[in-house]
């Protein structure tokens, strides 16, 4: 297979190798993608106001929480992905240790987050879903502590799970279930079968296993997570994590600006702008309509950053336009992880970053701090 030339191919070979019940679990949106769709159009909307003979050489890298990147970049924490790739957490974590980015992990991984730890040096995230009684995220929090982790991001946008249609036709939540059709499904994708299936069968949440009576099945920890969701969850909530939690704290799935100050309030250290890459409320704004109003409101303050959609380095240039500090990638990872595992992941990694160089180079910035809305034209 020829090496891919952007995220669009990755995303092709991505769908080749994986059943349609998996593909469209990762690239599907909720109800009628209305915000799936927006997301790509909202970087058409926005033009660059490029500036000339600026010379130099460009240099990408930038701080996060005390953290040097290489790339503006932090692979965004997304569950399942076990299903596309064998120990496909680590393949992520390994590709952004090599490239110099970011990496969260996500609540339902299918390597536990101490597993993860072990075997990769690097600073990580981990990814909070407030699922439970209080007693879950302090237990989850407590050994992500343990483990080295000193970066958490509790996710707010997911309470109650998206209407995934696509999800929804092939009967699959957190979970394959084997009809006839989904077996075809399966069988038509021998390469897909044989890595994953024959290998480790249904990989399992393995954060949650501590919650559950010893040999939990997949089956039994996916019902877990439908049957644990908090919808009362709320601002004394996360306060009380904050309280709790003495690493930097993020907020991921804020879109209006009030709520980013609410959270400078109760001493939230960031912010992910995101509307979960449209997986959740159908409708809601795109992030690159967000994140102006929140980086004027809080951006000197709190460390803003930003996903839902990147796919292009020239998208991530002109979020960093605005104001954001970094961006988080979802499916562009995945796309690569599902094509080819590790080398896909890399590859990914190695698109976005040749293209946010040229991108910088053909805009007249040589550095991160550079980049500002003065480079842009909107509307
Ligand atoms: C996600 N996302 C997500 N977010 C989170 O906080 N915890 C999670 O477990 C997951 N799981 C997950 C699975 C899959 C398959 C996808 C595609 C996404 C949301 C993710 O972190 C991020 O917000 C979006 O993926 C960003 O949009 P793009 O980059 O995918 O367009």
């Amino acid at each position: 297979m020829p090496p891919a030339i952007n995220i669009e191919e990755l995303r092709r070979q991505a769908r080749r190798r994986l059943p349609r019940v998996v593909f469209d679990y990762i690239d599907g949106g909720a109800e009628d993608e209305v915000t799936l769709r927006r997301n790509r159009e909202a970087f058409e909307a926005i033009s660059f106001r490029p500036r000339v003979l600026t010379g130099g050489e460009v240099d990408t890298t930038t701080t996060v929480f005390g953290e040097k990147l290489a790339l503006p970049l932090i692979i965004a924490p997304t569950g399942l992905n076990g299903l596309l790739w064998h120990q496909g957490d680590l393949c992520l974590a390994r590709a952004a240790a090599q490239a110099g980015a970011g990496f969260a992990l996500s609540t339902a991984s299918n390597l536990s987050l101490e597993e993860i730890a072990r075997q990769t040096n690097e600073a990580k995230w981990f990814q909070l879903y407030p699922w439970g009684k209080p007693e879950f995220a302090a237990r989850l929090l407590d050994r992500a502590y343990d483990s080295g982790y000193r970066t958490a991001i509790v996710t707010v946008d997911s309470l109650v799970a998206g209407n995934r249609e696509r999800d929804k036709r092939h009967g699959f939540a957190h979970h394959i279930r084997w009809s006839p059709r989904i077996v075809m499904d399966g069988l038509t994708h021998p390469r897909w079968l044989t890595s994953i299936w024959m290998r480790t069968g249904v990989p399992r949440l393995e954060n949650l296993a501590a919650f559950l009576e010893a040999g939990a099945t997949a089956a039994e920890m996916a019902e877990y997570t439908r049957s644990q969701r908090n919808p009362s969850f709320d601002w004394s909530d996360l306060q009380r994590i904050r309280d709790h939690w003495n690493g930097n704290l993020i907020l991921k799935g804020v879109l209006a600006s009030e709520d980013a100050q609410r959270a400078l309030s109760i001493g939230i250290d960031g912010l992910v702008v995101s509307n979960h890459g449209g997986r959740q409320l159908d409708g809601a704004m795109t992030t690159m309509e967000a994140l102006p109003a929140i980086v004027d409101a809080v951006g000197d303050r709190m460390t803003v950053m930003v996903d839902s959609g990147f796919r292009r380095g020239s998208d991530v240039v002109k979020a960093l336009a605005l104001g954001a500090k970094a961006v988080l990638i979802g499916r562009t990872m995945l796309y690569g992880l599902a094509a080819s595992g590790q080398p896909g992941a890399n590859q990914a990694l190695s698109i976005l970053s040749e293209e946010i160089h040229r991108t910088m180079r053909l805009l007249g910035c040589r550095t991160i701090a550079e980049i500002s809305r003065d480079h842009l034209q909107i509307g």
